[in-house]
């Protein structure tokens, strides 16, 4: 008898990236069982409650018998919701039509790729970035092209000049993510206004992601999708699961000119035939029913935000920006690292683990370092952790520092 073949793995599952943000809190996990206390800033996972409407929406429509499958594209009511809601939110019409409901923000980025991106194509993507981007496109045979940010006077800039010398007649799609994970950057308007009429330009179609899009503590959020000959060219990634602390269940969608989104509903059918349907109610609940429980989550972010700014800032060798929106920060700790005597990012991480609790992701989280970048940051999540727990762990990082 011969021996049991090992299994023989497609060739395209090589070119499969993941989220190594998760490996940081398995790290992060085992650190705390062997019963040392840990200050949980890895990931972008949420420790508030959703609000109780949402929830109760959720039971109500379990109850009514809300448990069968569902229209591919979603329920008309959620559907018309998310139309009204984006297009007030962004100054521009959209239909039901123009919405195609999701399990959730991330599968929006596929379907994208999968709907616009020919093997070979070239896509535009933010490095540092949500690190599926480059994991989708590599893994459907499209060709990644990493862009960066400059330091600006209040926050991040967008590496235009990189991104405008990457462009060849390859070039198909751009990735923007306004308001940004990792750096907490948001685009200026002129910015916006620049990376659109390059777009129309170059004949690019624009994955707009703005998952982060409503998690902002004053000002006021603007999309590419509203500019000049660009809603017939971007599409939208909503999501449910940061404004309303749901990340756990699984609900978003995507946004844009109704003929992408018709090939995008016949990838729901043949993905997950269609998002949850109880859940689709909630959702309902979430953007027509009572705002508090959402804005009460901003209260509490914000608060978290202004004690990491603040203690960041007193920590020697760290420098950071104070964002208006996520809930991420990003600080350089170039010195840091030198006053330490640590050359790389891992070391730092595990130092900072093992001598002071406090756990933290990399830039190298978020796509491989590009060429000429020289200083080193990190970044802090403060949505799972709370004030208190701030205070501690940097705290501890400060003294540590000194
Ligand atoms: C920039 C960005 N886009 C998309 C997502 C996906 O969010 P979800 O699938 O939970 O809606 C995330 C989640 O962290 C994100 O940070």
């Amino acid at each position: 008898m011969s021996a049991p073949r090992t299994t023989a793995v497609a060739e395209r599952m090589g070119r499969l990236g993941t989220e190594t943000a998760f490996a940081v809190s398995a790290e992060a996990n085992e650190w705390r069982n062997l019963g040392h206390t840990v200050y949980p800033f890895h990931l972008g996972d949420m420790d508030l409650p959703t609000p109780e409407n949402i929830v109760e929406a959720a039971f109500h429509a379990i109850r009514d018998g809300k448990t069968g499958y569902c229209p591919n594209a979603g329920i008309p009511e959620l559907r018309e919701a998310l139309a009204a809601d984006v297009g007030a939110s962004h100054g521009v019409a959209y239909e039901p039509e123009n919405v195609a409901v999701q399990p959730g923000g991330k599968p929006v980025i596929e379907k994208f790729l999968l709907t616009l991106m020919n093997p070979g194509d070239e896509v535009l993507y933010p490095s540092p970035g949500f690190p599926i981007y480059e994991s989708q496109i590599e893994f459907l045979g499209g060709v990644g092209k990493p862009y960066g940010f400059v330091p600006g006077e209040r926050n991040f800039l967008l590496d235009f000049e990189a991104i405008e010398a990457a462009i060849t007649p390859r070039t198909r799609l751009l990735v923007f993510n306004n308001l940004h994970n990792p750096t907490g950057a948001e685009s200026p308007d002129e910015e916006i206004e620049a990376l659109a009429e390059l777009a129309v330009k170059h004949d690019l179609f624009v994955l707009s992601d703005e998952a982060y899009w409503d998690v902002r503590y004053s000002g006021r959020s603007k999309s590419i999708a509203s500019l000049p000959d660009m809603q017939e060219r971007t599409v939208i990634l909503y999501t449910f699961s940061k404004k309303f602390a749901m990340t756990g269940w699984r609900l978003g969608g995507a946004i844009g000119p109704k003929e992408l989104i018709a090939h995008i509903a016949t990838l729901n059918v043949n993905q997950e035939s269609c998002t949850t349907h109880f859940i689709q109610w909630a959702g309902v609940e979430a953007l027509t029913g009572d705002q508090s429980g959402a804005e009460q989550i901003l209260r509490v972010l914000q608060e978290r935000r202004d004690a990491a700014v603040e203690l960041l800032g007193e920590i020697p060798g760290v420098t950071c920006y104070r964002p208006e929106a996520t809930f991420y920060l990003f600080p350089d700790v170039t010195g840091l690292m030198e006053r330490k005597g640590l050359e790389t990012y891992d070391e730092l991480r595990r130092a900072a683990l093992e001598q002071t609790g406090v756990s933290f992701c990399t830039r190298l989280h978020f796509g491989r370092a590009l060429p000429g970048e020289e200083d080193r940051y990190v970044r802090f999540a403060y949505s799972g952790i709370s004030t208190e727990s701030i205070r501690e762990g940097l705290g501890r990082l400060k003294e540590w520092a000194q």
